[in-house]
């Protein structure tokens, strides 16, 4: 029996408080609103021949249900944890399970902010780290992907 082929699909996730982007904190975050984000990443995507499921949550397990159901029919996973970068054991467990190449991106320079920002529990377990360079960094997390998955 053949293997199946892998499927031509990304999972982007959006953790906590993302969903106020654009009126958060816009200093620090920008004013382009995740909406704005979710289509910049498919554009981008569709440029390279993949598609995208976007997903955001406020809710930890709901964002560790979503990396679970990737393994079904997504080939790598971009995301920005958000807060739980900084926490959460269960997603970067939920990112190790599913065996998925992740790109972890944040907004904002994590190192160059309040300490407790400094570690990530993702960055250990993704094949690259983009911070600091807006939603421009969704862009490269997904051309480094569709690189890798060429
Ligand atoms: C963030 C950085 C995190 O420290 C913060 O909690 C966020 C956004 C970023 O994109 O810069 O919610 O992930």
């Amino acid at each position: 029996m053949s293997a199946s082929p892998k499927p031509r699909r990304l999972l982007a996730v959006n953790g906590p408080n993302l969903n106020l982007l654009g009126t958060r904190e816009p200093d620090v975050y920008g004013t382009t609103t995740l909406a704005d984000v979710e289509a910049l990443v498919e554009e981008r995507a569709a440029t390279l021949g993949w598609e995208v499921r976007c997903v955001q949550s406020n809710h930890e397990g709901v964002l560790v249900d979503a990396i679970h159901a990737a393994r079904e029919d997504c080939a790598g996973i971009v995301i920005n944890p958000g807060a739980f970068t900084h926490t959460s054991i269960a997603i970067r467990d939920a990112l190790t399970g599913v065996g998925l190449p992740v790109v972890e991106v944040h907004l904002s320079n994590i190192h160059a902010r309040e300490e407790f920002r400094h570690h990530s529990y993702v960055s250990g377990i993704a094949v690259a780290v983009v911070a600091g360079a807006g939603v421009h960094g969704y862009a490269f997390a997904v051309d480094h992907l569709a690189r890798l998955l060429a």
